[in-house]
C-alpha cells in the first residue's frame, strides 16, 4: 500500500492534491462528480466580509493553452458561508481551506476573526494576489512591505494556520516569499494568475470588460515550476505549487521540484474528475517505482 499522505507541519493531508480556489466553487458543486473525501483537500472560492457581485461580463477568454479570467471575486460573504455552506462542508473528511480576501488589511483580519468562531476549517489561504479585482492589477503581494503588513496582521488575528498565496507578477518572487515568512506565514502557495489581456480585432477592443485578467492553465506551468524552484531553495516553510496542473505527471514535476502539495485549478473546468484522476496517477507512479511513501520524492530534483 502506497502512503500518499504529506505532512505540512501544521496539517497532515491524506494526499498532496488540493483543488484551487475559484475553480472548485465552494466544493459542494463538485460533489455530484467526485467523492470529495478522496481529496487531500480543497480551497473554497475567495471570501470577502460582505457578498460581492464580481466584475461585469465578458469575464473569461480562452487562449492557446490557457484561460484569462477577470471574474473579480464574486462571493457570498463570510456570514452566509458560515451559516449555510460550512455546515455542509463539515460532513466531508478532507482538509477545507478558506481563501480569504480583503480590500484593506483590516478586512482580511475581520474575515479571519469571524471564521475563527466556526469549526471545520483546516487553514486560511490568504489571497493577496488576485490580479483582476482592481483595473491596475495592484495587490499586496506585489510589494514586500505590503505583504509583510497584511500577513503579520492576519497572523495576529488568526487561530488557524495561514497559507499566503503569492503573485507571479513580480520581478523577484523570493523577496516576497521571504517577507511573508518573516511575517509568520505557516506556508506559501505559488501562484495566482499572470496579469494578461486579449484583444478583439473586429471591435479593436479588449475582450474582457475589465481590460486585464489573469492567465492560468497549462501555458503557465513552466513559469511556475521555475518560481517554486527558486522559492523552495530560500524558505524554511512548506510551499504548495499551483499552475497548469492537469495530470499526475504535472503534479510530480512540482513535488520533485520541492512543493509539498499541489493545487489543481483550470483543469477542473475541462474535467471535473481531474483531481481524483491525478491522485490515482500518483499512486500508480509510486507503485511502479517501488515508492512506499510519496513524501520521499519531494525535493529530489537533481540539478
Ligand atoms: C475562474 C478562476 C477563478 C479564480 N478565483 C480565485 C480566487 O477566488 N482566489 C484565489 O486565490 N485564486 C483564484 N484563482 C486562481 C487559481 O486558484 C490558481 O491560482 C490559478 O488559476 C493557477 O492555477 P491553474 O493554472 O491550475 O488554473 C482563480 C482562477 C480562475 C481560472
Amino acid at each position: 500500500m502506497t502512503d500518499l499522505s504529506v505532512d505540512l507541519g501544521f496539517i497532515k493531508l491524506k494526499n498532496p492534491v488540493l483543488a484551487a480556489s475559484g475553480t472548485f466553487g465552494y466544493g459542494l458543486e463538485f460533489s455530484p462528480f467526485i467523492d470529495l473525501n478522496k481529496l487531500g483537500g480543497f480551497v473554497v472560492k475567495g471570501l470577502y466580509f460582505s457578498p460581492r457581485p464580481g466584475n461585469l461580463p465578458p469575464r473569461l477568454v480562452e487562449t492557446p493553452g490557457g484561460l484569462i479570467n477577470a471574474i473579480g471575486l464574486p462571493g457570498v460573504g463570510v456570514e452566509r458561508f458560515s451559516e449555510e455552506i460550512l455546515p455542509e462542508l463539515r460532513k466531508y473528511n478532507t482538509a477545507i481551506i478558506v481563501n480569504v480576501c480583503g480590500e484593506s488589511n483590516e478586512e482580511y483580519a475581520s474575515v479571519v476573526e469571524r471564521l475563527n468562531k466556526e469549526e471545520g476549517i483546516s487553514a486560511y489561504e490568504l489571497n493577496i494576489s488576485c490580479p483582476n479585482v482592481k483595473k491596475d492589477g495592484l495587490c499586496p503581494a506585489l510589494s514586500p512591505k505590503d505583504t509583510f503588513s497584511v500577513v503579520s496582521l492576519v497572523k495576529k488575528s488568526s487561530s488557524r494556520p495561514v497559507i499566503t498565496k503569492l503573485s507571479p507578477n513580480v520581478t523577484d518572487i523570493v523577496e516576497i516569499a521571504l517577507s511573508a515568512q518573516e511575517a509568520g506565514t505557516d506556508a506559501l502557495s505559488l501562484v495566482n494568475t499572470f496579469l494578461a489581456m486579449a484583444v478583439d480585432i473586429e471591435t479593436k477592443k479588449p475582450i474582457l470588460a475589465n481590460t486585464f485578467g489573469g492567465l492560468s492553465g497549462p501555458a503557465i506551468k513552466p513559469l511556475v515550476l521555475r518560481m517554486v524552484y527558486q522559492v523552495v531553495s530560500h524558505v524554511k516553510i512548506p510551499v504548495i505549487g499551483i499552475g497548469g496542473i492537469s495530470s499526475g505527471k504535472d503534479a510530480l514535476e512540482y513535488l520533485i521540484t520541492g512543493a509539498k502539495a499541489v493545487e489543481v485549478g483550470t483543469a477542473n473546468f475541462i474535467d471535473p474528475e481531474t483531481t481524483v484522476k491525478i491522485i490515482e496517477e500518483l499512486k500508480t507512479y509510486c507503485q511502479k517505482k517501488g515508492i512506499d511513501k510519496i513524501e520521499t520524492i519531494i525535493g529530489t530534483l537533481k540539478v
